[in-house]
């Protein structure tokens, strides 16, 4: 506090002295001519009485512009500012106050008419400054640039040009005339302050230090999104450089005419990892782990086919056997197993709104889900109403528990829009059980584990032990199966 107390003083004390000097004789300038005896002012005398005023003038405004330093820049701005008040702000109103004392010479020591003096300088006003208009511009956004404070010194910023993200770059300075900006490259660019105030500037460390960075990623459509976003994920999380907390994510962004594309969101922090740094280590982590899992990016490319077409669009009739296949409850089936089982099953089409199968109701078929969305409805609560528990998405199966048991159906399933659903029913799976009995308990411990993960999914399995759980259910379901289908050779 006295060091400062003392700078304070020190800093006043030269534009006093100075105006003493100069004040002094120019306010008793007459009296003091008189009590020297001199009555005939000389023309040096004049000369030197014009200087002395024209230097008190000076010093007056000279004071002026210290205390204001001290006492509202220094001790009422800055404290607020919580940092020291831009020199360009401040040599501004200096320059202000000069102008005003040179007026003030102009009009009180020369007795010009300062009106005259104004129109002139205006007149040269406005041609200097139509020939540095871009300048007083950049100053003018300078200014501006100062006290709004929307970056400081060591700040990463973005800049957008016609709204486009552009460059990357830490501030460096913020003059007169330009900020600076230094970007990875190594090198110092200048941007026009009039520039950086007419476009979109993006601070990466405001108002949280640490910001959000997205990269893209494109897979081919044959790599499944399931296998993508393993891949990327584990590529993303395991670059060493983008923060653990918020976690770096992927998600699907959009499909393209090459592929599937993924967009990988992680966060930085700009003071400690250059955002193009951290580019290059999220970049290379996951091109490993592509690498690693035997993956290429998607690129432009046309089939040439020399060989017959593939289908690229499943013909559901046609391609019975590749619905089968994919379905996880027929996943222990041989490949004639499946042929088997391919020739048998029907194609239904239904409606938005129609129940396929109905809580309650006596049923010996299961479906497959091709093409759709299907509700479930079920009353859980045992209240004489159902509600929508579950929706069954392509790819998944239904109505397997009356199949395997011949009990009543748990549940409604209503299609929530048109629907292609396969029906397997009693007969169809008794074609196949005949020819190998051990079908039966791979299917129903499928079962099982379908009824686990949906108890899990639904935090109704209260204890750990889930294999527990499964295998329980998986032998109940085999027990009442082998009671249903009793003489075909499930035995007991
Ligand atoms: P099933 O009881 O034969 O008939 C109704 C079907 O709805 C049932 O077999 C299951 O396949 C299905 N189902 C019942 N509850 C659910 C659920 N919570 N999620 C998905 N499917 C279900």
């Amino acid at each position: 506090m006295p060091n400062t107390e003392k700078t304070t003083s020190q800093r006043l004390f030269w534009p006093i002295a100075v105006l003493l000097v100069f004040v002094g004789p120019t306010l008793y300038w007459d009296s003091l001519i008189a009590q020297i005896g001199i009555d005939v002012i000389t023309q040096t005398i004049k000369i030197f009485k014009y200087t002395v005023a024209t230097l008190a003038w000076l010093s007056v405004a000279w004071l002026v512009v210290r205390l204001l330093d001290v006492l509202f820049w220094d001790g009422l701005v800055a404290p607020r500012l919580g940092g020291p008040v831009p020199r360009l702000l401040k040599d501004v109103v200096g320059a202000l106050v000069f102008l005003v004392a040179i007026t003030g010479i102009i009009g009180g020591v020369f007795n010009l008419p300062v009106s005259g003096i104004w129109a002139t300088s205006g007149v040269v006003g406005l041609v200097v400054g139509l020939a540095v208009q871009s300048m007083i511009s950049d100053v003018f956004s300078g200014i501006a640039i100062n006290v709004d404070r929307p970056f400081r010194i060591g700040d990463w910023v973005q800049l957008h040009q016609r709204g486009i993200p552009n460059m990357i770059g830490c501030v460096e300075e913020v003059n007169w005339r330009s900020t600076r900006l230094k970007t990875t490259d190594g090198v110092l660019h200048v941007v026009p302050n009039n520039l950086i105030s007419t476009i979109i500037v993006t601070n990466l460390m405001k108002p949280e230090p640490q910001s959000r960075f997205e990269l893209f990623f494109t897979l081919d459509f044959a790599v499944p999104v399931e296998r993508g976003l393993r891949v990327l994920n584990a590529g993303v999380k395991a670059a060493k450089g983008p923060l653990a907390d918020p976690t770096p994510k992927v998600r699907v962004n959009r499909i393209t005419e090459y592929g599937v594309e993924y967009k990988a969101r992680y966060w930085l922090l700009p003071a400690q990892i250059s955002p193009n740094k951290g580019r290059h280590i999220v970049c290379s982590s996951v091109m490993d782990h592509l690498h690693q899992a035997g993956l290429t990016l998607a690129y432009q490319k046309q089939d040439l086919y020399v060989a017959p077409m593939p289908n690229r669009q499943l013909t559901l009739e046609a391609d019975r056997k590749a619905i089968i296949e994919r379905i996880e409850i027929f996943k222990s089936l041989e490949p004639e197993e499946e042929e088997i089982l391919a020739k048998r099953i029907t194609q239904i089409t239904v409606n938005p709104g129609d129940t396929i199968v109905e809580n309650g109701a006596a049923g010996e078929s299961m479906y497959i889900l091709v093409e759709g969305l299907l509700f479930v409805y079920a009353d859980f609560e045992g209240t004489g109403q159902t509600t929508q528990v579950a929706r069954l998405t392509p790819g998944q199966f239904f109505g397997e528990m009356s199949l395997l048991t011949g009990e009543p159906r748990s549940a409604t399933i209503e299609a929530a829009t048109s629907a292609v659903v396969y029906e397997v029913t009693k007969h169809d799976l008794q074609a196949l059980i005949e020819g190998r009995p051990e079908i039966a308990a791979t299917i129903t411990q499928v079962v099982a584990e379908r009824r686990t993960r949906n108890l899990k999914a639904r935090d109704a399995l209260h204890h750990d032990d889930h294999e527990e759980e499964t295998k329980n259910f998986a032998d109940q379901l085999l027990g009442k199966m082998r009671s249903f289908f009793r003489g075909i050779g499930l035995g007991d």
